[in-house]
């Protein structure tokens, strides 16, 4: 085809086949990205023709009439496919390429630049197993891939040879000229011969969503920064190889989610999508060395709704967030959106398999959260909020950024959450002094109720225990076991400290629990300790059941105990959430000051703000006007 690398699928992702179909065909939809119509195909009563948007294509049960955008132009509308290209890429907004003669060569070209690359791929295999790629092949296997796992990737090593690659493809016919335009080997200055881009490196084979090899990426197993190389190197852009619309791994990522209904991720690296693959998530992918675009983000959308990108847990995760997150808004489907996943601090995905194993990478997944939730914490938490001026401009930079979103439907709700949010926060932050609480649920009847056990312990009336007052820093296991419980226990108390909660990391299980907590308390039911519990029996959670039934933890805190007076339990809350980050939080002014005045800049001043916003909601109450809004929940 004389399109270039992409261009077909751009117009698929940019133009909704739903939308296409429907100028024709009435249709309506029955599941999730699934519509149905009468078939333009035939005479019929009763619909059999059905339009399936994240796969693009349409089909129909009468006449087995089947397509994508293209041919549904010409089935319907009588246009030749170059007709129908250029139709849908004048609606795509996207500029024709030129097709002359000159063009049809350069298909041909492309053909046989396919079969370059399929050459080399194989070359690159076979080094790996001869002596000199022993090194290479031992340090992937050092890395814990196994024979399989490199085998199924294609993985291979270019020697440290300039002739060897182009020797062996001689012999096949294959011209220099070809290597060239591949990008394996450059033309050097002067008159010297062409040299290979990549010597002694493990080389990691890149395939388009049809599988035709298109370019590599090749790592450096020795100490890159000493021989001021780079420590992995990618192929230039080349005919075949479009890197802002190529993401690593994707024809078999979407091959996985289509046949398995796997989870599609997005990671940083070459080794974490490998590793991933190995360790069972089969739907992972990654972009080539740089920020996501917004065209992989589009075919990102084509294969899922809600892709989720896997970012260090560390600020430099918390930036990349951001960044994509703002290039994903103005592109915001009905239905369509990012979840990120942040890992532990200093791991990516393949060192926390590594290290800790694929359950604790899924839960990693599962804990992600929304592209909203993202950008509204990273901008509420930005500047302090404890005037109206403030929660204004606040307001402000939201709604500038919501304003980006093209989708009238997707800005409509982003204004309406924007507005709730803002409006759950000013009424928290007016929130009157606290009334005396009453007495919570009593617990479940009948059942154990491991608080008994241990309300003879020698330590059980002592009123908060070592495991509460912790380092300064995050909360240990234990003290994350114990908020969580305390809110269980007192469910009253879920929405109070839903956002002083939010500023610390969870363990990925227990961070579930808390997700299924602010649920409960969202429903609007009415809840106690023992409606909690049930609610967690019904689900079957076991980590929410252990916690409540453990009996060691009543042990630390007679407050978690469900007969505890709720403003005991709100004060161990306070002590453990608040309290304890105001001391952490003047830990980290004195440093983020001290770096504000050495070179740190903005972000240092930002950080430090940021930090003293922390402050202001503990002082809380005392510096703003209370009661302004009644609280009424
Ligand atoms: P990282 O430096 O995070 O490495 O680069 P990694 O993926 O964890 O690799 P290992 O585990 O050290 O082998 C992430 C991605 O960024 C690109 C590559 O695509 C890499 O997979 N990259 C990195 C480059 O293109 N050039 C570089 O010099 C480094
Ligand atoms: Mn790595």
């Amino acid at each position: 085809m004389a399109f270039p690398p992409g261009f077909l699928d751009d117009i698929r992702a940019r133009i909704s086949l739903v939308g296409l179909v429907g100028r024709r065909v009435q249709l309506k939809q029955k599941g999730r990205g699934d519509w149905w119509g009468i078939s333009p195909f035939t005479n019929e009563k009763t619909p059999s023709f059905h339009v399936v948007e994240d796969k693009g294509f349409f089909h129909c049960f009468s006449t087995g009439e089947h397509g994508d955008h293209f041919s549904w132009l010409m089935k319907t509308e009588g246009l030749e496919f170059p007709e129908a290209v250029e139709r849908l890429a004048g609606e795509a907004g996207l500029e024709m390429p030129r097709r002359t003669p000159e063009d049809r060569k350069q298909a041909e070209r492309r053909k046989s630049l396919h079969d370059v690359m399929t050459f080399a791929v194989a070359w690159y295999e076979r080094q790996l197993r001869k002596p000199a790629g022993r090194d290479a092949h031992d340090y992937l296997k050092g890395r814990g891939l196994s024979e399989a796992t490199i085998a199924r990737f294609s993985l291979g090593f270019a020697p440290d040879d300039r002739e060897g690659l182009a020797g062996a493809a001689k012999a096949e016919g294959i011209e220099m000229e070809a290597l060239i335009e591949v990008g394996l080997y450059r033309k050097a200055e002067s008159g010297r011969p062409p040299y290979p881009l990549f010597r002694e490196r493990v080389m990691f084979p890149i395939a388009d969503t049809r599988g035709r090899w298109i370019a590599f990426g090749g790592r450096f197993m020795g100490d890159a920064k000493a021989r001021g190389i780079g420590k992995y190197i990618n192929s230039p852009d080349t005919p075949l190889f479009d890197k802002s619309r190529t993401l690593y791994h994707l024809g078999e990522a979407r091959d996985a989610a289509r046949r398995d209904g796997a989870r599609l991720l997005v990671a940083e690296g070459y080794m974490d999508v490998i590793a991933l693959a190995q360790a069972g998530f089969q739907g992972a992918v990654a972009p080539l060395g740089t920020a996501i675009t917004e065209e992989q983000i589009a075919l990102l959308w084509r294969v899922a709704d809600e892709p989720v990108l896997c970012l260090d847990g560390d600020a430099a995760g918390g930036r990349a967030a951001l960044r994509a997150a703002e290039r994903a808004m103005p592109q915001l489907k009905p239905g369509k959106s990012l979840g990120f996943a942040f890992l532990p601090q200093g791991e990516d995905p393949d060192s926390l398999i590594a290290n800790s194993g694929a359950p604790a990478m899924a839960g990693v997944v599962e804990a992600a959260r929304p592209l909203f939730q993202v950008v509204w914490e990273a901008e509420r938490d930005r500047a302090p909020f404890d005037t109206p001026e403030r929660r204004a401009d606040l307001e402000n930079r939201l709604k500038q950024l919501a304003g980006q979103i093209e989708d009238e439907t997707v800005k409509k709700q982003y204004f309406r959450a924007i507005n709730d949010k803002l409006w759950e926060l000013a009424r928290r932050r007016n929130r009157p002094p606290r009334k005396a609480g009453g007495l919570s649920g009593r617990g479940p009847g009948g059942g154990r109720a491991p608080w008994r056990d241990v309300s003879r312990a020698p330590h059980a009336a002592e009123p908060l225990g070592r495991a509460l007052s912790g380092q300064a820093g995050g909360l240990s296991r234990r003290q994350q076991q114990l908020v969580l419980l305390i809110l269980a226990n007192h469910p009253g108390l879920i929405e109070e400290f839903d956002e002083p909660l939010a500023a610390y990391d969870l363990d990925a299980d227990l961070d579930k629990v808390r997700r299924a907590l602010q649920k409960l308390a969202a429903s609007g039911e009415p809840l106690d300790s023992r409606t909690v519990r049930d609610h967690f029996s019904q689900r079957g959670d076991r980590t929410a059941l252990r916690l409540v039934d453990d009996a060691n933890l009543y042990q630390l805190a007679r407050q978690a105990r469900p007969d505890a007076l709720m403003d005991e339990a709100r004060a161990a809350l306070d002590h453990m959430l608040l309290i304890r980050t105001q001391g952490m939080v003047r830990a980290e002014m004195g440093r983020a000051g001290g770096r504000a005045r050495g070179d740190g800049g903005d972000e240092a001043a930002a950080e430090a703000r940021r930090l003293a916003m922390w402050r202001d909601v503990d002082a809380g109450e005392a510096a703003l006007g209370r009661g302004v809004i009644d609280e009424d929940d």
